[in-house]
Parts: structure tokens; sequence; C-alpha cells
């Protein structure tokens, strides 16, 4: 019996994606079964934790953390659970629901409505917690895009069990969505040590620039950056797959139509880039996929499965081209 519903975190399904016979068994790891509906929660339970039993933060010390969704979710629940206080600095593109558990779970919001040169809100974000942090005494700012224990909490979980489940101890390419990058560093240093030959391959979205991409407008939240994070120097990847706004949006349509999968965005790109690899380079024996799927449907009703929305994106993104 658990205690508390947010020691659930980890041991996520895997499920098979395959309809087809065929020698690529796809399969999806569903994170949003961790208990306030991300990956992330891996992050904010071992990180909280880590911090703690080591001394770094303790019961008076205020959390601070720039987080445009699920990292703000996740930790408003775990530094409630902990007694902490929580500032999350938020912005324009925070899908309301995430808005709302933030707020209903304790944390203070800051508002972030200025764009920033590359038209996201992250650098106007951590400016603002620069600010925070220079007037505060006993404050710990997280800084999922540079701090070690990020990449830590997926090591130990997500890579492990990716590693442990991999079906007939076979693993030959793991796909993730990439935006802080800690998934992927954890994950890929933990991949690498068990299965050397397993290929890493970073999705993300056409207009983020962590992979060296022109900085463009992103609508949908939890994948890309307008930074390239620190994190990432200790990542494995072997290949990169860029995805556009139109077809994670299909994917995620796809998803839900062949296998009653109703996911979150970054699951849609990750999808949307395993069907654009393999339709180029194929598969020539039987290939064991694992991907990342981060978070639900749920939290974007009023986006990606709202066709008006979709509208609006396609409209945007095919004008933006012809420019
Ligand atoms: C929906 C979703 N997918 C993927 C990611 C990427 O994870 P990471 O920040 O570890 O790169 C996030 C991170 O917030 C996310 O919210």
């Amino acid at each position: 019996m658990l205690n508390n519903i947010l020691d659930k975190v980890g041991n996520t399904p895997l499920i098979a994606l395959n309809k087809e016979k065929s020698d690529l068994n796809v399969f999806a790891k569903l994170e949003f079964y961790n208990p306030t509906g991300s990956v992330k929660d891996r992050a904010a339970f071992y990180m909280l934790n880590s911090l703690l039993n080591r001394g770094e933060i303790n019961s008076d010390t205020t959390i601070i953390e720039s987080s445009s969704g699920n990292f703000g979710v996740a930790l408003s629940a775990y530094t409630k659970l902990k007694g902490l206080r929580f500032i999350c600095v938020i912005d324009k593109n925070t899908l309301p629901v995430n808005e709302m558990l933030i707020r209903l779970q304790g944390a203070e919001v800051i508002y972030i409505t200025e764009p920033d040169e590359f038209g996201g809100y992250l650098l106007n974000r951590i400016k603002k917690i620069k600010e925070i942090i220079s007037t505060t005494e006993n404050i710990y700012w997280v800084n999922q895009y540079e701090n070690p224990l990020n990449a830590q909490a997926y090591y130990n979980s997500l890579g492990n069990e990716l590693c442990l489940e991999a079906p007939r101890q076979q693993l030959d390419y793991v796909f993730m969505g990439v935006s802080s990058g800690g998934t992927i560093t954890g994950v890929s240093r933990k991949v690498k040590e068990k299965f050397p030959n397993a290929q890493i391959i970073a999705v993300d979205v056409e207009g983020s620039v962590i992979f060296g991409a022109e900085a463009r407008k992103r609508f949908i939240p939890g994948i890309g950056s307008s930074i390239r994070p620190k994190i990432l120097n200790d990542a494995f990847i072997d290949d990169v797959v860029m995805v556009n706004e139109d077809e994670t949006m299909d994917s995620c349509m796809e998803l839900l139509e062949k296998y009653n999968l109703y996911v979150g965005g970054s699951s849609g790109s990750v999808y949307a880039a395993v069907k654009k690899y393999f339709s180029i380079s194929g598969v020539s024996r039987s290939t064991n996929v694992m991907c990342v799927f981060a978070d639900k449907g749920e939290r974007y009703i009023t986006t990606i499965y709202n066709p008006e929305w979709r509208e609006m994106v396609l409209a945007y993104n095919a004008k933006s081209l012809l420019v």
C-alpha cells in the first residue's frame, strides 16, 4: 500500500504499437501514468528528494523554477508534499489546465507576457528568476536546463526501466522528445551502458533552436526550446529528427484512431519521427524501437484536439513558410 499517490512514480506501462506484421517492433512507454500526469514527475520527485537528503535545501527553502507546464505541475505537487514554498514562472503559452493545477497546488505563479528575441518566452522567464534570486534569501533555482540532477533522475529511473523492459533484451533505438534535455541525457547514458549499439534519436520540432535550426514561433508546448540546454553536453545522441507541428498534430490523431492512445504533443512528435525515420532507412532485421510518450491528451483539449486551433496553427505555419 502507498501512503501517498505521489510515491507512485515510474514503472509506467510499456505497450506495443504494431498493428501490421513487420520487423519494426515499436513500443511506447506511457509516461502519463505518473502521478501528476507526465514524465516530469520523475525529475521533480528525484531532484527534491536528493536536495533534501544532501541538505542543499531545507524546509525553509523557497523553490523557484521556470516551466511552461508539466514540470511546474509536478513541482507544485511534490513541493506541497514536502511543505516547501514554490514560485513557478510561466508564460502565455502555458496551457490553462496546467496553470490551474499549479495554482491549486499552492504555488505562487509569475506570468511572463513579453516574448524574447526568439519569439518564445524562456529567456524572459529566466531573466525574471535571476531578478528574484538576487533579492531573496534561502531560495533554490531548480534550473532544469543545467542541473545534473535532472539527467540523473532519468538515468536512475526511466533509463533503467527501458533497459530492463526491452523485449528479449534487445534494444535497438530509443526516440525521445527534447525540451530541457534531462530525459534524453539521463536515458541515453543508461542505455549506452547496457546496450552500446542502441541508437538514441532526439526528436525536436521546427522552430526550436536546440539542434541548430532557425528559431520560429512554436505553438505546441513540452517539446523544443529557444535555447540549447547545457545539460545536453552530457547526452549521447546518434541522430536528430525534426518534425513540424502539422506532423505532430496528425500523429496525435493517428495514435487515437489506431491505438486508442490519447496523447500530448511531444508523443505525437515522437511517433511522427519514428514513421519519418524508418520510411527513409527501413529495417533489414527484427528491430526494437522504444518511444517515450511524455504526457496525455487531456491537457491539449483546447489546442491539438480542437479543430479550430489546429486550423489556426496550420494557416500560421503555411504563411510563415511563404515569407
Ligand atoms: C510533454 C513533454 N514532452 C517532453 C518533454 C521533454 O523532456 P525534457 O525536458 O526532459 O527534455 C517535456 C518536458 O517538459 C514535456 O513536458
